[in-house]
């Protein structure tokens, strides 16, 4: 086995330490609410970098803002030195920024096959024509897509539950697919919001060496929002800590986890 990591096009991938994407002064806001008020960090290329705080911290807000679901009113993101006050989420998705929901967000109906397939929509190039023709070059096209696919249920071991349709799979199961989907992006950044939120122990324990898989095998960088502090301090390089949209810290999680404002958010005694 090769122990350099590589990236799913079999490209190898470079250290972590390079910047890959920063948030430069943003500022969002709600009618009078302040969702994020001036918070800059950065994330490097490689690193699994973990956003927490408390709930209504802005967490979420963030990584809308990063993917370009929300426009912030202040500040600038620059994704691969791209610097762009307004990012659009299909040319966040485009440019290689893939994420999962707080709330599972696929499709019920549809088999655990078909949604991770639909994780794969960015990358069909060839025309609508083509494709009802199946014919030629969308032909050779779906297939490319569908092993992809295969390799990434392979991945998550979830060969079990391929033809199943996901409203029908317990929840650990539904936010495995949603990964699934996001991993056919074959995404540079991946966003992950709560992914082990409502899971048991197992369920938590198989997520993270999945995160961790990805993260090593395919060298893809992530974000992660997670409340188990456990599971913070084993995953991340590095931590950024929100509360009431102001960053209170930023570091290693030993740094963090001594950090007295943190210890103080967490346990309520500024409030
Ligand atoms: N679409 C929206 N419209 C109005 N207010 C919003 C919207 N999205 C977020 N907010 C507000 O912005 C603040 C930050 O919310 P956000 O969801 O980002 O927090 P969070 O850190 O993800 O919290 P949690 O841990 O509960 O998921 C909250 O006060 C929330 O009510
Ligand atoms: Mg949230």
């Amino acid at each position: 086995m090769n122990a350099e990591p590589i990236n799913v096009t079999g490209t190898p991938i470079r250290g972590k330490g390079e910047v890959l994407l920063s948030v430069e002064n943003i500022s969002l806001r709600f009618g009078g609410v302040k969702a994020i008020s001036d918070v800059s960090f950065d994330i490097r290329k490689g690193e699994i970098r973990a956003i927490i705080g408390p709930n209504g911290a802005g967490k979420t807000s963030m990584l809308n803002c990063i993917n370009g679901f929300y426009q912030p009113q202040e500040g600038q993101i620059v994704f691969k030195g791209e610097r762009r006050a307004k990012m659009r989420p299909h040319r966040a998705a485009a440019g290689g920024i893939a994420r999962t929901f707080q709330n599972v967000a696929l499709f019920k109906g549809m088999s655990t096959l078909d949604n991770i397939m639909t994780g794969r929509t960015l990358k069909m190039k060839k025309g609508f024509f083509w494709q009802v023709l199946r014919h030629g070059p969308a032909m050779r096209e779906e297939i490319e897509h569908r092993r992809v696919v295969e390799d990434i249920i392979d991945f998550l071991q979830i060969e079990h539950i391929r033809k199943l349709p996901v409203g029908k799979l317990p929840y650990g199961l539904q936010k495995r697919v949603e990964l699934g989907r996001a991993l056919a992006m074959e995404p540079e950044l991946l966003l992950l919001d709560e992914p082990m939120a409502g899971m048991n122990l197992e369920e938590k324990e198989d997520m993270c060496r999945f995160i961790l898989d990805v993260n090593n095998q395919f060298g893809t960088t992530i974000a992660l929002i997670e409340h188990d502090m456990g599971v913070v301090m084993d995953l991340s390089d590095r931590v950024v800590v929100l509360e009431y949209g102001r960053k209170i810290a930023d570091g290693t999680p030993d740094e963090v986890k001594a950090d007295q404002r943190v210890i103080d958010a967490y346990l309520g005694v500024a409030h």
